[in-house]
């Protein structure tokens, strides 16, 4: 029955994209991507005390937890079947000096953490960062001398701090520094100390970037960040150095690499994976949670539906897991089906 009074065109007639997405059937038939918990890594904020919940302001739904809460999260994480956490510290102000000490400290928080989640949810994998913001009293991810981060520095101190992570039941070291050479450095470090079986999923990628401003709120180095990191992240201009960069990680040893942040990134995300084939995430970082989380407590978007788009859109570039702060509420979601 063609009606010779529409403008599809006779080959157009053959050709329908829409058959394929006629129904419910037909489209379960054809979906390239899907979204599962084994697609998540959950990254949790840690604060000193006990029975401590405390809610970040500028991620609404997300808390920094004393390490008991913690491990009764990691708990539920576990039990939902989330392969593993990522541990960011929140610690005290008088805690943190110029060279960021407490990273080399054997039961500081990050590592009374990873002990303490280890021996209670030993079926999850804990990630652990060995950037310095957190330890120091400047914000930056390494050590700061004359204005400057001193890369070689840094390097041998972050080496150490990883050791330390993995003596304390870290499975995966993940510095999110950006020095040149830490990647080998930490690798070397980590084999030296009898921790061959101890990761490393590199932030081969990371961009310097607006979208962390409510991380740096999450753990306090907002206010205290001196300048920017211009010097050692990645500038969001540049792809092919982003490539180059990540090259050397693979090169020095990385067994995973990851994007940050992840949906303004997606091109990079699709263009390690081609270039490499390693294990490649997406960190789906603070403000790409917040943006959605805000509009959708506004009533403008519907949050739920574009936290799983965002989520399967980075399974379709070519990521094998997403870090995102929304791990916990989509497992929980996934699992009701
Ligand atoms: C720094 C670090 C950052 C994040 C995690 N570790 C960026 C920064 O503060 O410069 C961001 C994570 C997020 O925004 O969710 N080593």
């Amino acid at each position: 029955m063609t009606d010779k009074t529409h403008l599809v065109d006779e080959i157009t007639g053959h050709r329908r994209m829409r058959r394929n997405r006629k129904a419910d059937w037909t489209r379960r038939m054809v979906q390239e991507n899907r979204l599962t918990v084994d697609d998540l890594i959950w990254p949790i904020f840690l604060v000193p005390g006990t029975g401590i919940i405390d809610p970040i302001a500028a991620m609404p739904g997300v808390n920094r937890m004393s390490v008991d809460k913690a491990v009764e999260a990691v708990k539920e994480a576990a039990d939902l079947g989330i392969p593993a956490i990522a541990t960011f510290p929140d610690i005290e102000m008088e805690l943190r000096d110029e060279t960021g000490s407490q990273s080399l400290a054997a039961d500081n928080l990050v590592n009374r953490a990873t002990a303490a989640i280890k021996k209670a949810v030993p079926n999850i994998g804990i990630i652990t960062d060995v950037a310095l913001d957190p330890f120091t009293s400047h914000g930056h991810d390494g050590i700061l001398r004359d204005g400057v981060i001193v890369n070689d520095e840094t390097v041998d101190q972050i080496v150490r701090a990883a050791v330390m992570q993995a003596d304390a039941g870290a499975d995966i070291i993940a510095p999110s520094d950006m020095m040149d050479g830490r990647i080998g450095a930490i690798r070397r470090g980590l084999d030296a100390a009898g921790h061959q079986d101890v990761g490393i999923m590199s932030y081969a990628t990371k961009f310097a970037s607006g979208f962390y401003g409510p991380y740096r709120e999450a753990i306090n180095t907002g206010g205290l960040l001196k300048g920017d990191k211009n010097s050692y992240y990645i500038s969001p201009a540049n792809g092919t150095e982003a490539l180059r960069d990540a090259a050397l990680d693979v090169e020095e040893g990385a067994d995973m690499l990851m994007v940050k942040p992840g949906l303004a990134y997606l091109d990079i995300c699709w263009r390690i994976k081609e270039a490499f084939g390693l294990p490649t995430f997406a960190y789906q970082v603070s403000g790409e949670y917040t943006q959605i989380k805000a509009a959708a407590m506004n009533g403008w978007i519907d949050g739920n539906r574009i936290m799983m788009e965002t989520l399967l859109c980075f399974k379709r570039a070519g990521c094998d897991g997403i870090l995102s702060y929304f791990s916990l509420e989509v497992a929980r979601k996934l699992a009701k089906g």
